[in-house]
């Protein structure tokens, strides 16, 4: 059955959602554990203002800690300027999350950019760094709290541009968890149709629920990247009603049941939920195998 990557960003979008900080230690007592359970790529942290996101304050430590124990490890940092991306290079990371808003009103929210300045943005990260690998996240990619839902024409326009630009990899965001299978059939399947060879990724909140059905839809439509967080841990603090992603080990459980090759162990990745559960108890967590992990009525052979 088909081969799929798990991209664990619970380590940026699960833990920019806790308020207190959560210790340099505990992070990477967390992250240890993720790559142990067999996880391959992972978001490690973003290089933004430490006023926006006060959490992501040690980005710096994480990245040059995670680069110098896990050479191997596919490591991304989500960055929303120049800025971060230059930091990201001076600490060994050569892949970013580079994140725009489909909806204006949202770029301005999260980052304090107009959609023309993204853009000018994205080219200055290109030419200082041509390098450096490029993912798109576009956030708010099924719809914003601001201005709703956007027409798959409006989204094949705005994806254009950046493809137009070199872009050969996008990540479309569910920032609010408001998408629905058969929009997530839709969308795809015109990106697929319109822009052949660009690789696709997806990365669904589970705010009512749809965080696996909507990823279900998207791998039913080929795509072999799906981003996800330990717990579900998470939330956009600049999007109101946000809350965590698909858990990754639910997001596991049911690949594993349906036959698909992801390298990764959920025995071990549940217990690394268990544990981060342990040591961030103020998180808010959407996972369900946590609930019966305890119980050990689960099969993980
Ligand atoms: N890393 C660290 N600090 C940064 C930075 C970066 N990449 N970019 C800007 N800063 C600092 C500036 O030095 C400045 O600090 P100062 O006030 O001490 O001088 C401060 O942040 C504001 O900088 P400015 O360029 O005026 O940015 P802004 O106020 O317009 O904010 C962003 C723009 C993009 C920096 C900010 O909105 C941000 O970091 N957003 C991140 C949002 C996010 O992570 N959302 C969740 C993920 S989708
Ligand atoms: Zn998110």
């Amino acid at each position: 059955m088909d081969k799929i990557s798990i991209y664990e960003v619970g380590t940026r979008d699960g833990f920019q959602s806790v308020k207190e900080y959560i210790p340099y230690e505990v992070k990477m007592e967390i992250i240890d554990k993720i790559v142990d359970a067999g996880i391959k790529h992972l978001q490690i942290t973003s290089f933004v203002s430490p006023k926006a996101i006060p959490q992501m304050k040690d980005a710096q430590e994480i990245a040059a800690a995670c680069r110098s124990q896990y050479p191997d490890l596919d490591l991304l940092a989500l960055v929303p300027n120049l800025r971060g991306a230059l930091t990201a290079d001076t600490f060994g990371i050569d892949r970013i999350s580079f994140v725009v808003s489909l909806s204006e009103s949202h770029n301005k929210a999260n980052i304090n950019r107009s959609h023309e300045d993204s853009k000018r943005e994205l080219d200055s990260i290109r030419n200082a760094l041509p390098e450096m690998d490029i993912c798109l996240d576009v956030a708010t990619a099924f719809g914003c709290p601001f201005e709703g839902k956007k027409t798959t024409s409006e989204l094949l326009e705005f994806i254009g541009y950046y493809v137009d630009h070199g872009i050969q990899m996008i990540n479309l965001c569910d920032t609010i968890g408001i998408a629905n299978p058969v929009q997530v059939r839709e969308v795809i399947r015109e990106i697929q149709k319109t822009f052949a060879g660009l690789d696709l990724m997806v990365h669904i909140h589970d705010t009512r629920n749809m965080g696996m059905v909507n990823t279900l839809a998207a791998i039913e439509c080929g795509v072999n990247k799906v981003q996800s967080t330990l717990g579900g841990l998470g939330g956009c603090p600049f999007a109101p009603g946000a809350s965590g992603n698909l858990a990754t080990e639910d997001l596991l459980y049911m690949l594993d049941e349906i036959g698909c090759v992801t390298g990764v162990n959920l025995k071990k990745l549940t217990e690394a939920s268990a544990l981060q559960c342990q040591k961030i108890p103020s998180g808010s967590y959407s996972g369900h195998l946590l609930k019966v992990f305890e119980r050990q009525d689960i099969c993980y052979e």
